[in-house]
């Protein structure tokens, strides 16, 4: 049954969805249209990496799927802003995302921009409401986990870099500066909140999953550039070529496929290494490891 990784994702992806189904506002509440945007965004689609993280996660810590479930909505919410927003004009300026036209598309720039803001209040708001640590103090440190990931010194400062680097060359240093905080941040807190959530880990296992962490999600957006010049968009559900359009340096313009598919290997190798504290309890952070590797789309 743990070979069942399919099955395993699947189970959670859904537990994920009915939760987000259940806690973004129903559109028939007011105001409508932005609600709708929101659901629009959020619901429906997505791969649930981060959630199956955290999922993944707390299996170490033993920690109640209840908590995890929350914990991991609230990082989707970050996540699912940070597309909409990426998306907008101002940024990629894309108009397909998940197989569906972008939020601005399909509503407009001022809702867009109001769905990323909900989306990321609401998450907050969610991290507050529940119990979901077995003491307030852990649950803070969650809080400000989150914060930190998702803003300038993480996620929003990885974005902004990105955008002044539209035409430039990096050096290796600069580009994977950029990807740890752009991806990186927000996959990191991802795992290491779903583990908050259950018993306390000792120092060296956190430091070993916080490493875990930092290379899966370094590896995710060297994957990431890498389908976005070898796949489809049609596979993508967005557009691919993107990167090159834009002239964003990414690992692929920088190193080329091959370079930046064996990179993308190495990090495989130090995830699995990082995780080798765990033992047995780690069966699914290695399988999502391969997943993000592996992944076609
Ligand atoms: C895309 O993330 C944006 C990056 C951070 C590279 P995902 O590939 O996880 O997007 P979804 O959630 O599956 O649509
Ligand atoms: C996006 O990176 C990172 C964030 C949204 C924070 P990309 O711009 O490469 O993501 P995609 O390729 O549009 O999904
Ligand atoms: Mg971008
Ligand atoms: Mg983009
Ligand atoms: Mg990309």
């Amino acid at each position: 049954m743990i070979d069942d990784f399919q099955g395993w994702a699947r189970s959670h992806q859904a537990r994920i969805e009915t939760s987000l189904e259940a806690l973004i506002p129903t559109a028939k509440l007011s105001p409508e249209r932005l609600h709708d945007a929101m659901r629009f965004s959020v619901l429906g689609g997505g791969k649930r990496i981060r959630p199956l993280l955290a999922f993944a996660a707390g299996e170490l810590s033993a920690a109640d799927e209840d908590r995890v479930t929350i914990a991991a909505v609230a990082v989707e919410l970050i996540h699912a802003y940070s597309l909409v927003h990426d998306d907008l004009p101002c940024m990629d300026d894309d108009v397909l995302r998940r197989g569906k036209p972008t939020c601005h598309v399909e509503y407009n720039e001022a809702i867009a921009l109001l769905v990323g803001d909900s989306l990321q209040s609401l998450a907050f708001q969610l991290l507050a409401e529940y119990r979901l640590a077995d003491t307030p103090q852990v649950q803070l440190d969650m809080i400000k986990r989150l914060a930190q990931a998702a803003g300038s010194r993480g996620m929003a400062g990885g974005q902004a870099v990105d955008l002044v680097s539209v035409g430039k060359t990096l050096s290796l240093p600069e580009l994977e500066s950029m990807h740890i905080h752009k991806t990186g941040a927000l996959i990191r807190a991802a795992v290491m909140i779903g583990a908050c959530c259950g018993n306390s880990l000792n120092d060296s296992q956190l430091k070993n999953l916080d490493h875990f962490a930092k290379y899966i999600g370094l590896a995710f957006q060297v994957v990431d550039d890498v389908l976005d010049t070898e796949a489809t968009t049609a596979t993508l559900g967005k557009t691919a070529g993107k990167d090159a359009d834009n002239n964003k340096p990414t690992y692929v313009s920088i190193l080329g496929v091959k370079q930046a598919r064996e990179l993308s290997e190495e990090l495989r190798q130090d995830a699995y290494q990082a995780l080798e504290v765990f033992g047995s309890a780690a069966v699914r952070l290695r399988q999502l490891t391969d997943y993000i590797i592996q992944r076609e789309f």
